[in-house]
């Protein structure tokens, strides 16, 4: 099996890099924050606050992930529920942070992560996915931008959809998720030794797409 770990901060592109790249490779596309988004939202449904640890760590025996492909797309499933759109709240993209520094809910996460890899070509994405998850990746990618370049992504991207976009609080945000991802004392986001360090600030999507197809086509031959 051949696998491609995507690691980074909120916001560097890894998600819509990735994709772009599995399709033109013909490989699935594991975006592993949605299982974090996803168990972040079963507590806020379930009314668990997400910083009790106990809380959280009892409420999982009541929540079932699932992941999903649909012509290639990835669907997360909640107790059978698809809450793929769910999940992109700005709520959620905080309190995954926040559970994602839960023991008990990373190691409830890592055997899916890795069911995935076994069976077929992936590239996954993620914060541990060098480190941890899957540590005998043959490309290891870890992917960066400036905070400021990350949020104004973010801005025009929410600005495109009609929605509402404070670019400020964006900012503070994404610094204080980065904070959080980076500090936390298990599998804290930080480039696996081996990896390729990929800075986006000064590049568009296709460019920093035809950057890591040409670095993984390396790799393959
Ligand atoms: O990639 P994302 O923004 O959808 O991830 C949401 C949160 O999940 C992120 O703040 C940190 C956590 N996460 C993690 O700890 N490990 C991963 N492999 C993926 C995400």
């Amino acid at each position: 099996m051949f696998s491609v770990a995507i690691d980074g901060p909120a916001g560097a592109g890894k998600s819509s890099i990735a994709k772009a790249v599995a399709k033109e490779l013909g490989v699935i596309y594991v975006d592993t924050g949605a299982l974090y988004r996803a168990i972040a939202l079963g507590c806020i449904k379930m009314n668990i606050p997400v910083e009790n640890e106990t809380a959280v760590s009892t409420v999982l025996e009541k929540i079932r992930i699932e992941l999903v492909f649909v012509e290639g797309t990835q669907h997360v499933l909640l107790n059978g529920k698809d809450v793929s759109e769910e999940i992109r709240t700005e709520k959620v993209s905080m309190s995954a942070s926040t559970v994602s520094g839960i023991p008990q809910v990373r190691a409830f996460l890592l055997e899916l992560q890795r069911g995935f890899a076994k069976t077929q070509n992936v590239i996954m994405d993620g914060r541990d996915i060098g480190t941890v998850v899957l540590p005998d990746a043959q490309v290891k990618i870890f992917l960066t931008a400036s905070a400021q370049a990350r949020a104004m992504r973010r801005t025009l991207q929410l600005e495109q959809k009609g929605e509402p976009a404070d670019y400020e609080k964006i900012l503070e945000d994404i610094i204080k998720r980065d904070h959080n991802d980076s500090t936390r004392e298990i599998a804290p986001l930080k480039p696996a030794e081996d990896s390729i360090i990929v800075d986006t600030t000064d590049l568009d999507l296709e460019q920093s797409v035809n950057k890591i197809k040409e670095l993984i086509k390396g790799r393959m031959k």
